[in-house]
């Protein structure tokens, strides 16, 4: 009797991670496989359980820092620890679910845990990459690290282009913040190193990419040595599917949010109101933040803006730095309460996908990239750091769903250009016209990639069958 495949997945704590690995076990359940999912104690006891399907169980381990890793934590010892419990944590669920005959068949794992794959290898298990970002990214990655890595150093000019196989020419500002010659986080970069060589030691390396074929055509097999394997986009069956209409959330937000903002939105027209979103980690100086609440007041949009409680935190310490009273801030604040609303989190595909959403300003993290695509909602791009330069590349030049702001010398994006930006894609000219069709395409190829047949659904039932049958 064939056994039942059961996936062990490790996701790592953040928010980027969970909500594509979350909707990666669903879809994995819903084609009969049985899921672990395997994040930290912090991260675990801040979702919620109650989307999860049944075939999902939820498992968590302390990692030494329970209450969350904050700025000031020592990040060597934490990925240590990470790493250490970790490890002995998946160790000791293979030998359990042997035992309960559910064994685990294969260990999938997000990136920034390479280390799993050494635990899989030392327990003879298959060990797939869940890549969380563009195929595009990976691909930069590799080649970085494979004879390309001079190419980038020379890459200090926003008008250079480098050439790489296999994807569009990109200057320095569509290149991920980590293989710049100004990165300051070398642990990041060397974090990518080292997930590079775990996957060479794998005989049959898998890297499960959250995008679908149509999206990176050249990107997906851009490099020999890596076929990437595109099972995305990763968004709750609902809007995308339906092959389950409940589906509405991913169901593992790790921040509180406030549900105040559906009758708000219901009272707007349709495409009416701007999304204003950084994600979960980016923290903005104060100056940044006037700068968005100018542009979207002279915009004369309405607007729902995400800012997160960190956000609110950090403009206290600069304020108490600066010790001077800000007639700005309390003008904006009297003005922004007829003309938005602020909220610390949301559903954010919730609100994408509510009609009185017409244009979404993002940081254009890979999460938020897809929603906006699933969603159609066109984009003002404002990346900041890691993959964001190269996403938002895609958005403005590539599928053309979006455009890009300009930032000063000093790397503000001002008012006035946050506000140019949002006429244009708003307005019913030729830029914001173009924007909106090619929206309408993208999601269009989106929800093909994942029906019954589609490149992403095949891609996931072939990498199953081939766990399933040993094949790797
Ligand atoms: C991080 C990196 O910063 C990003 O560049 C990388 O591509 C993925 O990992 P993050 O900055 O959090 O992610 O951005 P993003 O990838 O967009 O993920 C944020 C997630 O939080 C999205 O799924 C979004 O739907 C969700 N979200 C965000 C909410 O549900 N509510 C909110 O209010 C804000």
């Amino acid at each position: 009797m064939a056994v039942q495949p059961h996936f062990l997945l490790l996701t790592y704590p953040a928010q980027g991670h969970i909500n594509p690995a979350l909707q990666f076990a669903k879809g994995l359940t819903r084609i009969g496989a049985l899921v672990t999912l395997v994040t930290s104690l912090s991260a675990g006891r801040r979702m919620s359980k109650t989307l999860f399907p049944d075939g999902l169980s939820f498992v968590t381990f302390s990692d030494g820092y329970d209450d969350g890793f904050k700025p000031e934590d020592d990040r060597d010892h934490f990925t240590s620890e990470l790493k250490r419990r970790g490890s002995q944590t998946l160790n000791e669920l293979i030998v359990d679910s042997a035992k309960e005959g559910k064994p685990v068949t294969c260990l999938v794992y997000t990136m920034l845990l390479h280390w799993a794959s050494e635990v899989a290898r030392a327990q003879h298990l298959p060990a797939a990459l869940l890549w969380i970002q563009p195929a595009t990214v990976f691909d930069i990655y590799y080649y970085y690290f494979n004879g390309y890595g001079d190419i980038f150093n020379n890459c200090k000019d926003t008008s250079y282009a480098i050439e790489l196989p296999g994807l569009p020419p990109l200057a320095s500002r569509d290149l991920p913040s980590f293989v710049l010659p100004s990165n300051t986080y070398t642990f990041a970069l060397q974090m990518f190193q080292e997930q590079l060589e775990q996957l060479s030691q794998e005989t049959n390396p898998k890297v499960l990419v959250n995008s679908f074929d149509a999206l990176e055509l050249g990107a997906m097999n851009a490099t020999e040595k890596f076929n990437l394997i595109g099972i995305g986009p990763l968004i709750p069956s609902a809007f995308l599917d339906g092959k389950d209409p409940l589906d509405k959330s991913f169901g593992g937000d790790i921040f509180h949010g406030s549900e105040d903002y559906t009758e708000w939105l219901n009272s707007k027209t349709k495409s009416s109101v701007v999304y204003v979103s950084f994600g979960s980690i980016l923290v903005l100086s104060k100056r940044q933040i006037e700068e968005i609440a100018r542009g979207l007041v002279d915009s004369g949009l309405t607007f729902l803006w995400v800012i997160r409680d960190e956000q609110k935190k950090n403009e206290v310490k600069e304020e108490e730095e600066e010790e001077e009273e800000d007639h700005l801030r309390a003008c904006r604040e009297a003005i922004l309460e007829r003309q938005g609303m602020i909220v610390p989190w949301c559903c954010q595909v919730e609100v994408l996908s509510h009609p009185s959403i017409g244009c979404f300003v993002t940081h254009c993290g890979w999460n938020s990239t897809l929603e906006s695509l699933v969603c159609e909602v066109p984009v003002v791009a404002f990346p900041h750091w890691t993959d964001q330069g190269t996403n938002a590349k895609l958005i403005a030049d590539v599928w053309k769903t979006g455009v890009r702001v300009v930032a000063n010398e000093e790397g503000i994006v001002e008012g006035d250009e946050i506000k140019r930006c949002l006429d244009l894609v708003m307005a019913h000219g030729k830029t914001g016209e173009d924007i909106r069709k090619n929206a309408k395409k993208w999601k269009d190829l989106a929800r093909d990639a994942v029906k019954e047949g589609g490149s992403s659904d095949k891609n996931l039932k072939a990498f199953v069958q081939d766990v399933g049958e040993g094949c790797f």
